[in-house]
């Protein structure tokens, strides 16, 4: 009998609770390179959506309007916390200045075409167009930060964790604001006399 019963006692809760602790994998604390390229990821799903919207010859400009803004905002934003924060950084420690320029002046093309996309109507024959190939735009220059910016900035002595946080503190100051202007002009009632 009290063999049967030792058999059966539970392992002691400690050894249980080491166990289910034990990570898989120690997981690597995200530095800067990787939170600029989740919003690399996230805008990338939103230009596929808008693609997919496009093919299906949707009559709906509402929907159009409403994914433009999006993307348009978080690449707004995405390219002002690289320019406040990340590029000034990365060209300080890199010390390649011809890579930091061309991904500057692509940042001034990328800015006038989300210019021209908010200022358009989603029904013009050529709003989609603009779209797509803001997206295509895009895809390059993400292509360029990952496999020469982000490799130089992670070679180099930069701390990037540091930046991280950097980075998204101004990430969620810039987002709140870029809401507040999505919800002014509708808000202010016009002036009845
Ligand atoms: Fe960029
Ligand atoms: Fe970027």
């Amino acid at each position: 009998m009290a063999t049967t019963a030792a058999a059966r006692k539970p392992p002691t809760a400690s050894a249980k609770t080491t166990q289910a602790r034990a990570p898989a994998k120690a997981k690597r604390q995200k530095d800067a390179c990787d939170l600029l390229d989740a919003d690399h990821k996230a805008v990338k799903a939103l230009f596929k959506e808008s693609e997919s919207l496009s093919e299906s010859r949707s009559r709906s400009t509402t929907k159009k309007r409403q994914l433009a803004n999006r993307i348009c905002k978080e690449l707004t934003v995405h390219a002002t916390i690289e320019e406040e924060i990340f590029y000034p950084a990365v060209r300080k420690a890199i010390k390649d200045n011809d890579l930091m320029n061309e991904a500057t002046v692509e940042h001034a093309s990328a800015k006038d075409l989300i210019a021209q996309i908010k200022g358009m109507d989603p029904a013009d024959e050529l709003f989609d167009a603009r779209v797509t190939v803001l997206g295509e735009y895009i895809d390059h220059h993400v292509k360029e930060e990952r496999t020469e910016m982000f490799a130089q900035a992670r070679a180099s002595k930069l701390d990037l964790l540091s930046l991280a946080e950097q980075l998204k503190q101004r990430k969620d100051e810039l987002m709140a604001q870029e809401d507040l202007k999505a919800v002014t002009p509708l808000a202010e009632p016009a002036m009845a006399h």
